[in-house]
């Protein structure tokens, strides 16, 4: 079985978000279970060719507008696997600049839209340039969507999968018909477009699958896909746990071996060092995170302040995006020198630090389709504090309950983060429970593989619908 996945990030070659993550991480599960991926995606300005190096395989051009608008398929190889890449190449539509134009990664502009748009009519054509035959077209989120309005009436079926509805793609009629789409609308949502036509749909969780089809996790297209609501499946995402390994870790200061505390201890030293926090025995909470108002930054401000004033914890943040959120953190990092640092920007070392050495991870999401950063916590024996919606639902279980691995909380109100964190203080002097919690989290099997071979009943399920039409 051969399959395509097109998508606006690749970890580790141009990662913003999850998505990235998943993307650079389920096609190598899949080759494992005898599907063979290969990813297209841009090839954007900030793309490093040292690190990621690509051959150009060929040129072509697209009708664009007014003319031809040439462009170059380069192909590169996902690092540490067999996956191939394929880099559709265009300098001023594609490499304008990096993978997105806003930091939040939330479309906000034309020359983002037509950006994607580009790559989806360019994709189209690539398999069959390249001599492949293609046995299902795996879209992911809005950047990929509008793939489904080039495809012939007896091409490949369409998988969509929805990693966050919340960003959507609005394009206006000049943008649209530059790429040959001739309506008379002022402004098409893409997301809708992909949604109404792809063959089947999935999001990155069951419960994520049930909430979008309501306002307000639906964003507008609740109907759309309550509509769709027999041709929508949920699977959780894996992480990648040879990566994320704090046996073999490269990024700490000290990998674990047997003991949880002595592996906590010796990496909360290297990271107070390494963010200018002075050691202390009080628990710490992290966070690495985009910063966006999805994430529940608010709520962490607000919820952390009275117990930051009692002196009971120290914080560690993570991330980047909306610069209000960037700021409210800088704050609460003046407003409490000895217990709180961070930093702005992206950092692998610190992250994994993070994860590491926290011993309580923050994900108090507004809302949340999966959510890696606990997953990835839990690993690590970083008890994760969530709130109970999307994939961070179906991920941790509470500690009211046997096998709780997590924190999990109901209100989206600081008070009621609040009372997490106290039960979390509490855990954290029982020694004995706290201990049986961190094994829990680290026995939660976050691999890969478990989600791949249920993408690989889909795809097999989708090949046969196209065979029955
Ligand atoms: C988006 C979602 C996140 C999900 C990720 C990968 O970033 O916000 O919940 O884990 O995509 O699917």
């Amino acid at each position: 079985m051969q399959i395509f996945f097109v998508a606006s990030e690749v970890t580790p070659i141009a990662k913003v978000g999850g998505l990235g993550d998943v993307i650079g991480a389920l096609p190598k599960a899949l080759y494992k279970l005898g599907v063979k991926v290969s990813i297209i995606t841009g090839y954007y300005g900030t793309h490093d060719e040292n690190k990621y190096p690509t051959k150009i395989l060929f040129k072509s051009k697209l009708f664009w507008g007014v003319n031809d608008i040439i462009y170059t398929v380069r192909q590169g190889v996902l690092p540490g696997s067999r996956v191939k890449v394929y880099f559709i190449d265009q300098p001023e539509i594609i490499g304008s600049g990096s993978v997105y134009d806003s930091r939040t990664a939330l479309a906000n502009n034309q020359s983002e839209i037509e950006r994607f748009l580009f790559l989806c009519k360019a994709a189209v054509f690539l398999p069959g340039f390249i001599g492949i035959k293609n046995d299902i077209w795996h879209l992911h989120d809005w950047h990929a969507a509008a793939l489904v309005e080039f495809l012939s009436p007896d091409s490949a079926p369409t998988l969509l999968t929805i990693h966050n509805l919340a960003n959507q793609g609005w394009a206006t009629q000049d943008t649209l018909a530059k790429a040959g789409i001739l309506t008379q609308k002022q402004e098409i949502n893409i997301f809708r477009l992909g949604l109404e036509k792809a063959t089947w749909l999935s999001t990155v969780s069951p419960t994520y699958a049930q909430e979008i089809q309501k306002s307000p996790e639906g964003e507008g297209l609740e109907e759309v896909i309550k509509a769709r609501r027999h041709e929508l499946t949920g699977i959780v995402n894996g992480v990648d746990i040879d990566f994320f390994n704090p046996v073999t870790d490269k990024f700490l200061a000290d990998k674990l071996k047997s003991n949880l505390d002595d592996f906590k201890n010796s990496n909360k030293q290297a990271l107070f060092k390494f963010i200018n926090l002075p050691q202390s025995s009080v628990p710490l909470f992290g966070i690495v995170s985009r910063l966006t108002s999805q994430k529940g930054i608010d709520l962490i401000v607000n919820g952390l302040e009275p117990y930051l004033q009692q002196g009971s914890l120290r914080f560690v943040f993570l991330g980047m995006g909306d610069p209000a959120l960037e700021k409210a953190l800088k704050n609460l990092a003046v407003s409490y020198p000895r217990a709180v640092a961070g930093k702005i920007g992206f950092d692998e070392k610190l992250a994994h630090l993070i994860y590491a050495a926290s011993d309580f991870f923050l994900m108090p999401s507004r809302f949340e389709p999966c959510g890696l950063g606990q997953l990835i916590a839990m690993r690590y024996g970083s008890v994760p504090i969530v709130r109970s919606t999307g994939g961070l639902k179906d991920t941790v279980i509470d500690i009211e309950f046997n096998k709780g691995n997590g924190l999990v909380f109901f209100d989206y109100k600081p008070e009621a983060l609040g009372q997490a964190i106290i039960r979390a203080l509490d855990l954290y002097n029982n020694r004995g429970k706290l201990e049986i919690v961190r094994q829990s989290a680290r026995q939660r099997d976050s691999s890969w593989l478990t989600s791949a071979k249920e993408y690989y009943n889909l795809y097999k399920s989708l090949c046969i619908l196209k065979n029955q039409n």
